[in-house]
């Protein structure tokens, strides 16, 4: 009998999410603004602390849209961006008529490798061409090394929009992941640690910046009784409705970063002593990850040929979904043509990574049924033997 569908990251709603949407409902704001999003935003702004500002938006992308263009990246540009990492984090910069040049990850983080990008910095600025802003990512909840990257970026004084997308409740010798740029991104998307369905915000330490982007995210209206517009605007903010969800997560988040690290721990306890299983790992005490998704690495020197291929495939069979880690930016035929800084870092990451179910709807029983896949004796003979 086929069993139930395991999936890499359901949402999961809390108590009260219904009732801020029937507030919303209730007091008939059914729009991209009212009291929700208020709310959502504050509670974000609290969350995250050092005073930081928010502005809720639609998507994540929407947001780091936003982000460059606060930052002035224009047609003709450059901006230097983590490879490896979803398309939404390179895709804005296309949208502004900008270059990506493609950074390497370093092999502690999986993350921007500080080394690259000073490489980079240095090469584009010898060729005329200073770059515009710095896009590091924290991907799977693991922070980058941003003490490295913002030595780098305040030295060539180039500022930090940071994509913080799968990284809310992350933290960086002890401060939130989305403080540290000049601007940052966060996502609420349907698989997020917490979502609106669909959902993200700009934060930044600016308030200047928060007022400019939630202008240019309502269509840039002037403030004029009519309707003037002396420049070009979007329609990127968030609704009422969606930010009375938001309200809800916020209120388990502190609980959902421990659910998700307690998934990590469980697969860690059951899977890192097979030989040729290696954890994405907090490189230091400096590093706490929300470990959104638990990702790994098989290693076929170590396992006697067996590839995170076959044990996708293995999983699949046993009706639970996995994901290969990111296809790094610049081995994507739509970057095929942009620069790129690197080692093959991040290419040997995609070749042998894996993303396990990590959603905190997993129940022990499902839990242990993902891991007995890797185990199991069918899963040896048809592969490889661990024992
Ligand atoms: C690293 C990263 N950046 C940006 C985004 C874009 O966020 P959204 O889907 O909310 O547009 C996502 C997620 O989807 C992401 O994982």
């Amino acid at each position: 009998m086929v069993k139930n569908r395991i999936y890499l990251s359901l949402a999961h709603i809390g108590a009260h999410e219904q009732d801020f949407v029937r507030q919303a409902f209730d007091t008939n704001w059914i729009a991209p603004l009212g009291p929700n999003v208020d709310a959502f935003e504050q509670d974000l702004a609290d969350f995250l602390g050092n005073n930081c500002r928010v502005a809720a938006l639609n998507t994540g992308t929407a947001a780091l849209h936003l982000g460059l263009i606060l930052l002035g990246v224009q047609a003709g540009d450059e901006v230097l961006c983590q490879s490896f990492t979803f398309s939404a984090s390179a895709n804005p910069i296309v949208y502004q008529g900008a270059t990506p040049v493609f950074i390497d990850s370093e092999k502690d983080s999986w993350n921007l490798s500080p080394e690259h990008l000073e490489r980079a910095i240095k090469d584009r600025m010898k060729h005329g061409k200073k770059p515009k802003a710095i896009l590091p990512v924290h991907l799977y909840g693991m922070p980058a090394d941003m003490d490295a990257i913002l030595s780098i970026a305040g030295r060539f004084e180039i500022p930090v929009l940071e994509d913080a997308a799968e990284a809310l409740g992350s933290r960086y010798k002890g401060a939130c992941c989305g403080t540290f740029g000049e601007l940052a991104v966060l996502s609420f998307n349907g698989n997020k640690i917490i979502t609106t369905s669909s959902g993200g915000a700009l934060v930044s330490g600016k308030e200047s910046y928060i007022r400019e982007a939630c202008f240019l995210a309502t269509q840039a209206r002037d403030d004029a009784l009519h309707y003037q517009h002396s420049q070009i605007g979007y329609n990127y903010r968030l609704s009422n409705v969606l930010a009375g969800i938001g309200r809800g997560q916020m209120l388990v988040l502190p609980e959902r970063v421990a659910q998700r690290r307690k998934i990590n721990q469980f697969y860690r306890n059951r899977l890192s002593g097979i030989e040729g299983i290696r954890f994405q790992t907090e490189p230091s005490p400096d590093y706490y990850s929300n470990y959104w998704l638990t990702s790994l690495l098989v290693d076929p020197e170590k396992t006697g040929g067996l590839t995170r291929e076959d044990l996708r495939l293995a999983l699949e069979k046993a009706n639970i979904e996995s994901r290969p880690l990111w296809k790094p930016m610049h081995l994507q035929p739509v970057f095929a043509d942009c620069p790129f800084y690197g080692d093959g870092t991040s290419e040997s990451l995609f070749n042998n990574g894996l993303c396990l179910p990590s959603g905190t709807l997993l129940t022990e029983e499902e839990l242990n049924r993902v891991v007995e896949v890797i185990e199991s004796n069918k899963f040896k003979c048809k592969t490889f033997d661990y024992v």
